[in-house]
């Protein structure tokens, strides 16, 4: 696990946009993973003027999205498909059709998960998987209590990601917040090549420090990241706060990525 310390969020986001659009460059065919939420939308925006800059197509991209809430219509503003029309897909050349985010109003939600993940093997598996983390410690909606080997299936929301997502994205009122989502297992998100993960703020130091630090557990799904050889972690000053090797950790990654 690397972890990238940054003076702040702008300059964390420009970086790991700067990784996925070297990637794309390279390989124009890259799978990505994405996810949703307040955190990947400045990188979102840096994706995007690299686009409007010619500096990269995303003609031949296909992605995967990590999750949608169960009974939400795409349309609906707080979904996930449209969060992700809104924030990144009308901005760069990515055709929409080579987008994939879950169907919450699938009337069988256990073969829309089981499709989800056999397309995903189809396309020969995700390159890169963005990542957020909640504040306790989820990856996707892999919430505490989920086992690390999990797959693609239906999942429940806890009483605090209800809580910070009521107060993000649904104006404060977590009884419009649906309590279960589609997600990614933990294992299908391990499986990625690379994985870039984005922390911002103090609300998420504790999260980041058991991600980073603390015991590979089901309590802190992020930290089976530890097991993953090359996962990439993007934070400001205040997610990074209270890791002890904070100073090692952003020596070493800036080194590697110098180099
Ligand atoms: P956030 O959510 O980016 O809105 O903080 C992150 C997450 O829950 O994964």
């Amino acid at each position: 696990m690397e972890v990238v310390v940054c003076k702040s969020k702008e300059e964390a986001s420009a970086l790991a946009a700067e990784i996925i659009t070297k990637a794309v460059k390279k390989n124009p065919k890259t799978v990505l993973g994405l996810a949703t939420g307040s955190t990947p939308v400045l990188m979102y925006d840096a994706m995007a003027k690299a686009v409007k800059a010619k500096k990269v197509s995303y003609k031949e991209v296909k992605s995967w999205n990590l999750d949608e809430y169960v009974g939400l219509a795409p349309t609906h503003e707080q979904s996930y498909r449209y969060f992700m029309n809104e924030n990144l897909f009308k901005k760069i050349d990515i055709k929409l059709s080579n987008t994939h985010v879950l169907n919450g109003l699938a009337k069988n939600p256990e073969a829309e998960c089981k499709k989800y993940e056999r397309d995903i093997k189809k396309a020969g598996g995700i390159d890169i998987q963005v990542l957020g983390i909640g504040s306790d410690g989820h990856i996707a909606f892999n919430e505490p209590g989920t086992s690390l080997k999990s797959r693609t299936s239906v999942v429940y929301l806890t009483p605090s990601t209800i809580k910070d997502n009521a107060r993000l994205f649904f104006k404060g009122k977590e009884k419009e917040v649906p309590t279960r989502a589609l997600s990614m297992g933990v294992g299908t998100i391990c499986e990625a090549k690379k994985i870039v993960l984005l922390a911002f703020g103090k609300n998420k130091a504790d999260a980041v420090k058991g991600m980073v630090e603390g015991g590979v557990s089901q309590f802190c799904t992020a930290s089976a990241l530890q097991m993953h050889n090359d996962a990439w972690i993007f934070c400001d000053e205040e997610a990074a706060s209270k890791l002890k090797l904070k100073d090692y950790y952003a020596w070493r990654s800036a080194t590697k990525l110098q180099g």
